[in-house]
């Protein structure tokens, strides 16, 4: 397996309690600064594919726009029926003030 740390955008401009849609190589990943830690994860939601980028961030968790999936940002896992189901997420490292994150390749659901 293959990975790359890739840097994606400066910490200013991802204030606590806000996201932010980036993409890797083409994957499509949502950062989120939960009260000051940076999570990263795929903004592909479960469901039908809303961008969770979008979507709510309260308490650890995101909710789709489109129909409320909620998951755990820290596990990916969905906190509402289907539970179990989960999506990928993502290492971060902030350097200088700027918010890495590692992507493995092939990605792994
Ligand atoms: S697409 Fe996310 S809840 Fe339906």
């Amino acid at each position: 397996m293959e990975s790359e740390c890739i840097a994606v955008l400066p910490l200013a401009q991802l204030p606590p309690g806000t996201m932010a849609y980036v993409e890797v190589d083409g994957l499509p990943i949502a950062l989120a600064n939960d009260g000051g830690t940076v999570l990263a994860f795929s903004d592909v939601c479960r469901h039908e594919g809303g961008s969770l980028a979008s979507g709510a961030l309260i308490d650890g968790t995101v909710t789709c726009p489109w129909h409320g999936w909620t998951y755990d940002i820290r596990s990916g896992k969905s906190l509402v029926p289907p539970i179990g189901l989960r999506i990928p997420t993502y290492p971060v490292t902030v350097v200088d003030a700027m918010i890495h994150v590692t992507v493995s390749w092939p990605v792994t659901e």
